[in-house]
């Protein structure tokens, strides 16, 4: 698998064929491939998974970092795709710790579910159907959350955030990791279709939306994406 998503919808933006091969901004195979991002659905999507898992696992680890994760500790990842945020936090929280991973997309959580078969077993690892809005975790439940690349799709970012707040128990972090502006775009992100966010902005709907302590890092590694992490009250 060569092509990363960036790289499919670069090839996909370049190959538009002319007025007729747009769909609002994009070309229709930009559309495809920002569509399984937004959404992985079927085979493709699979294919789509496994790519991300690859491409972010930096970006994600470093998210997980950011949350301390304490052994034995309930830690979410909304949004997972690939699931490997899932493994890294199971691997932070130790066997006594409890994962909760949240995806909307049902390929996504059929995937994970085959793929970590043994640890939902063992109710180390829950696999929820949810959003960020409504996550379908317990109010004041988790102790730390993450969720990567999401924010761009999510329908609106003050509910999406309250979501995500009411699953925090106090004290609990949130860290949200995102591309920058200019590989959004490049991306194939229309910003009449998808959420291009700048650091900044989304740091400041966290603190409206009560988090604390709200801080941007830049981390090494990661191609200039940034991770904007706050403390529930
Ligand atoms: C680009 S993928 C990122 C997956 C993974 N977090 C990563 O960084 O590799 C975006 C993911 O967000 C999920 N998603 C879409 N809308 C969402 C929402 N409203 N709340 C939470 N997750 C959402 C999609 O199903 C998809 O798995």
């Amino acid at each position: 698998m060569g092509l990363s998503p960036s790289s499919l919808a670069r090839r996909a933006a370049s190959s538009a064929g002319g007025p007729n091969g747009k769909i609002g901004g994009r070309s229709r195979m930009g559309d495809v491939t920002v569509r399984q991002l937004s959404n992985p659905r079927g085979a493709l999507g699979r294919v789509i998974s496994i790519v991300m898992n690859r491409r972010n696992r930096e970006l994600i680890e470093r998210c997980v970092d950011a949350l301390e994760p304490r052994k034995g500790s309930s830690v979410a990842d909304v949004g997972f795709g690939g699931g490997v945020g899932l493994r890294i936090l199971m691997n932070r929280v130790g066997l006594t710790g409890i994962v909760s991973g949240v995806e909307p997309s049902e390929t996504m959580r059929t995937r994970a579910l085959k793929k970590f078969e043994d640890d939902v077993a063992l109710d180390r690892l829950r696999i929820v159907n949810g959003s960020a809005a409504a996550t379908s975790l317990a109010d004041g439940s988790q102790d730390g959350i993450i969720t990567v690349n999401t924010v761009y799709f999510w329908p609106d970012l003050a509910e999406g955030l309250d979501g995500l707040v009411r699953a925090l128990a106090p004290e609990g972090v949130l860290a949200v990791g995102i591309s920058p502006k200019a590989a959004q775009l490049g991306m194939g992100f229309d910003e009449r279709a998808e959420r291009v966010i700048e650091a900044s902005e989304l740091a400041d709907a966290m603190r409206a939306a009560g988090l604390t302590r709200v801080s941007i890092a830049a981390p090494r590694g990661t191609e200039g994406r940034a991770i904007v992490r706050g403390f529930a009250a």
